[in-house]
């Protein structure tokens, strides 16, 4: 199995990737954890590039390049090699967040997909969008610490395109992706998300 987890920023998707991540080698399950930009060497290379500098460094159109770039290496050297193996796979982002925030940021989602069948031609078999308020995310980030940078740096509309364009995704792939609402304690979260797996 293949599992993504997707959603806005401070949405909690990064704890809940790690809660299954925890609940699948409980139960003996091989499991490999991956974040997104990022994994492999040449990956995390391409993320200082991506995270690192002055926002607007790159076009809409290289900025896209850069993260199938380091996606299509990640997928390479470890995702590819962990699935054959047989192990389940948990990511933290994946092709989604592309389509989503690059398209939001004056992408083009034709460009995202056909690039993504070009040269990366494995979607998740299940993912699941965490899905919370844009200003509870901030309210919580604000709250922990960490997150306001971003969400400064963005703006809370432009969070809410992004939760926007989640649920238009989430129709677009029915089969595939599974909202859930993550406004409660992230242990609870963890069980809509468990009672969710096959
Ligand atoms: P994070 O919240 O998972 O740390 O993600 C880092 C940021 O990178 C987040 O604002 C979303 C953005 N991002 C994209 O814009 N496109 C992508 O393909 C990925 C994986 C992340």
């Amino acid at each position: 199995m293949f599992i993504s987890f997707e959603g806005i920023d401070g949405c909690g998707k990064s704890t809940q990737a790690r809660l299954l991540v925890r609940h699948l080698e409980a139960r003996g399950t091989p499991v490999l954890f991956n974040r997104e930009p990022g994994g492999s060497d040449g990956a995390e290379a391409v993320r200082a590039l991506l995270v690192e500098g002055d926002p607007g460094r790159w076009s809409p159109v290289s900025e896209l390049l850069l993260y199938m770039a380091a996606r299509r290496d990640n997928l390479e050297r470890r995702i590819a090699p962990a699935l054959a193996r047989g192990d389940w796979v948990v990511s933290d982002r994946w092709t989604d967040s592309t389509r989503v925030y690059q398209a939001t940021r004056g992408g083009d989602r034709a460009v995202v997909d056909a690039l993504q069948d070009l040269v990366i031609a494995r979607e998740p078999d299940l993912t699941f969008v965490i899905d919370m308020d844009p200003e509870r995310a901030l309210t919580r980030g604000l709250a922990r610490g960490g997150e306001e940078d971003r969400f400064e740096q963005l703006g809370l509309d432009f969070q809410r395109t992004i939760r926007a364009g989640y649920a238009a995704l989430a129709r677009d792939y029915p089969g595939r992706i599974r909202i859930v609402d993550g406004d409660a304690a992230p242990e609870a979260v963890a069980d809509r998300v468990r009672a969710l797996l096959p």
